[in-house]
């Protein structure tokens, strides 16, 4: 590589360039703006319903007419897309409340679409809310123990992501990393006649505890076992590169690696490799440990906020998922 200076001290000056607010933001290659930003929330059936997840301050599982009034203040707020969790009333071993017509998320879509129809819906299309075992697929137990079933777990995942799409989402997001899914709700997609309806693939998806609080609000935490035989292991790059690979040869448009701050590096290398519109999310564990140490008073909320997404943006992402999303839309606004 050719230096990157020519010169050197005393002639060069990094400093020259830092001396002033305005001088900073001129020279900033990296930048937040609220388009980046996709808001999650999480439905529950009911009305005025508004349970706030105690790991998460200010997250809250909401009925349909309150996650309206969410989704509009966040709009509002700048905030013009969001990304759709839903807890049925019922669970049982094949996932009916994910796909059902009339189900949580997809009530809470047509609402969305019908009262803000400029508004951008993306569904997470997962298993593990609805299945009693909490694991997002199909679950086989033999002499052997329980096994998450690939293949069996597809035709739910399409069938799930076809409905959503029916009732108006704007993208559908697979988080449940079956091998497979891509393709199998591409093809879902077009012979319903959704072949418009893009894809935002969690492509790189790792076994993080950094979902804990998550699994309070969504209460989708498995019943026996963990996610390791189909979330990917931490230790693992190179293999992030071939599930997004394969997401793309599938049909992902977007991609997604999660969760974000431990895995900056497979954000740069991700985009670096594909270039891809590439989205970062930042899980609820990321969320919880800034508001529980902002709280206590040791650090800054939304300094920290602030900087730990303008550190995934410099990674490469295009696009942030965050529970911060209004609070950030708004600071930015005021700065
Ligand atoms: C569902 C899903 C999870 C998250 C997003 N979709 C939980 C999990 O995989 O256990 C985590 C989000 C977060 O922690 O904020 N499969």
């Amino acid at each position: 590589m050719t230096s990157p200076v020519s010169g050197q001290f005393p002639g060069v000056r990094p400093r020259r360039l830092r001396q002033s607010a305005a001088l900073r933001v001129l020279v900033a290659e990296t930048r937040l703006s609220a388009h980046q930003l996709v808001l999650p929330l999480f439905a529950r059936p009911g009305r005025k319903l508004r349970r706030e997840v105690a790991a998460m301050p200010g997250v809250f599982q909401l009925s349909p007419d309150e996650l309206l009034k969410e989704a509009a203040r966040a709009y509002a707020a700048g905030v013009h897309a969001v990304l759709l969790f839903g807890i049925p009333d019922k669970k049982d071993a094949k996932a009916s409340g994910a796909y059902a017509r009339n189900g949580i998320v997809q009530q809470t879509v047509r609402l969305l679409k019908k009262e803000l129809p400029t508004s951008l819906v993306i569904t997470d299309v997962c298993l593990c809310e609805y299945m009693e075992h909490g694991h997002c697929g199909v679950v086989r137990r033999d002499a052997h123990g329980a096994r998450v079933l690939n293949d069996a777990s597809l035709k739910l995942l399409a069938q799930t992501a076809a409905s959503h799409a029916e009732a108006g989402a704007d993208l559908v997001a697979p988080s449940d990393m079956m091998d497979g899914r891509v393709r199998a709700i591409r093809e879902r997609l077009d012979a319903d006649g959704f072949a418009e309806t893009p894809i935002l693939s969690y492509a790189a998806k790792f076994a993080s505890a950094f979902y804990g609080p998550f699994r309070e609000a969504a209460e989708s935490a498995p019943k026996f076992g963990d996610r390791r035989s189909y979330q990917m292991d931490p230790a693992n790059a190179r293999e992030a590169l071939r599930e997004v690979a394969l997401d793309i040869q599938e049909g992902a448009d977007i991609v997604m690696v999660k969760p974000a701050l431990a895995c900056l590096d497979v954000i740069h290398r991700v985009k670096a490799e594909f270039g891809y519109p590439t989205a970062a999310y930042s899980v609820s564990a990321e969320y919880s440990m800034i508001k529980a140490a902002a709280a206590k008073g040791w650090i800054d909320e939304r300094a920290v906020t602030l900087e730990s997404l303008l550190a995934m943006r410099r990674a490469g992402a295009d696009i942030l998922v965050t529970y911060a999303a209004v609070d950030v839309a708004r600071w930015l606004k005021e700065s």
